[in-house]
């Protein structure tokens, strides 16, 4: 196993740094670059006819959830279908109302073989709904059954914390939003090159945001002090927020806690103090001021802000966060991709400083295949 790391001292590790790669893969599945359009693999089962879809749900698991969270947003704003997303161990034991016509479920599943995911599918299908799964593992019990198939192309993941296919059920659900967008005449063809052009982008944003690595590592020295850490993110970076929490929380075993920044007021707030690192996931877009003054609330309290941004927004930020991080820029719809990379680089340091078993975090497992 030691050769199959490469130079990398950790698996998760090795998988953060092929992200360039293996999101490039998923994104060559389902983009016509000639063509600057979305082609959805079809031979992978029957096609969606986006135009007879009035409601998604979806549904998963840990890591593949927060995708799922992110994608909200996606098909709401892009193709303007309502969209629910469920845990699925909640989902499956809550008699959930599902349309009688219409309806779609997609399930994302990193391994396809996760029993509380499994089984919300299989409840589906009994229920007569069209399904699709967003799956890493395409021989998995869960891509088996679902009636379309939708590929990740991660490869391989070894570390139990998630990363590389995180990024690839994002890459590939941003392709399939962008798809029912056209279809259903929500984009216009410039907004489709428009959006296919960013994703095609992202491959190369990756490996730069992936040169902070040093810059991580040193700020992941003094995170480490921590007892709690809490991250802040709105918008399509809220989800981000709670995954960046979560991967923290999972390998380092220091409290983290996911929020919406415009939840700071009702709750995170009352914990901030010199000892807590706030982490701010907030690129200069159109929820930045309001992320901003969330931001100016934390430093005026005295806690120790780590500014996750770009140019614009480190500027406009001025002296308030204690440290920051410097993303290149990108394109609104993509920079939830590429804000997932600092999030896990700073928790993998964390980790590596607290010399916990990186790839094998106590008491977690990689497919949880019972309940
Ligand atoms: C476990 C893993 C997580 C993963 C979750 C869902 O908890 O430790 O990394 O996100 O299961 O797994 P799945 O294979 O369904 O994506």
């Amino acid at each position: 196993a030691a050769a199959e790391k490469g130079n990398y001292r950790h698996f998760m590790q090795k998988e953060i740094f092929e992200q360039p790669d293996s999101t490039a893969r998923t994104i060559g599945a389902y983009l016509n670059v000639l063509n600057q359009t979305v082609t959805l693999p079809e031979e992978n089962g029957e096609a969606i006819d986006w135009k007879e879809i009035t409601s998604l749900q979806m549904v998963a698991c840990g890591t593949a959830h927060y995708a799922t969270r992110v994608a909200e947003y996606w098909f709401e704003q892009v193709a303007g279908i309502p969209v629910k997303t469920d845990i699925a161990s909640e989902f499956r034991y809550r008699d959930p109302a599902l349309p009688r016509t219409g309806g779609l479920a997609i399930f994302v599943s990193q391994s396809g073989e996760t029993a509380d995911t499994l089984a919300a599918l299989r409840y589906c299908k009994a229920q007569g709904l069209k399904t699709a799964a967003v799956v890493n593992v395409p021989t998995s019990t869960i891509a088996r059954e679902a009636d379309l198939v939708l590929p990740t192309l991660a490869g391989p993941e070894i570390g139990v914390a998630s990363t590389k296919a995180f990024t690839a059920q994002l890459s590939a659900l941003a392709a399939v939003a962008i798809s029912a967008g056209r279809a259903r005449e929500m984009l216009s063809r410039d907004a489709e090159i428009r959006l296919v052009r960013a994703l095609t982008e992202l491959p190369r944003l990756i490996s730069t945001t992936l040169a902070l690595d040093e810059r991580i590592e040193a700020l992941a020295r003094d995170i480490a002090k921590a007892t709690d850490v809490i991250y802040l993110g709105r918008g399509v970076h809220y989800p981000i927020a709670l995954e960046g929490a979560l991967k923290l929380k999972e390998i380092s075993y220091i409290h983290a806690e996911g929020y919406a920044s415009g939840e700071l007021k009702h709750g995170p707030i009352a914990l901030i103090d010199e000892e807590t690192p706030v982490v701010f996931v907030a690129p200069f877009d159109g929820l930045f001021d309001k992320s901003l003054s969330n931001l100016q609330e934390v430093a005026a309290r005295r806690g120790e802000v780590i500014l996750i941004s770009d140019e614009a927004g480190l500027r406009a930020a001025g002296e308030a966060p204690a440290h920051r991080i410097e993303l290149p820029d990108c394109d609104p719809f993509i920079a939830p991709i590429l804000y997932s990379v600092p999030v896990q680089l700073l928790a993998y340091h964390v980790a590596v400083e607290k010399g916990t078993d990186v790839d094998q975090p106590r008491n977690l497992a990689k497919s949880v295949t019972v309940e």
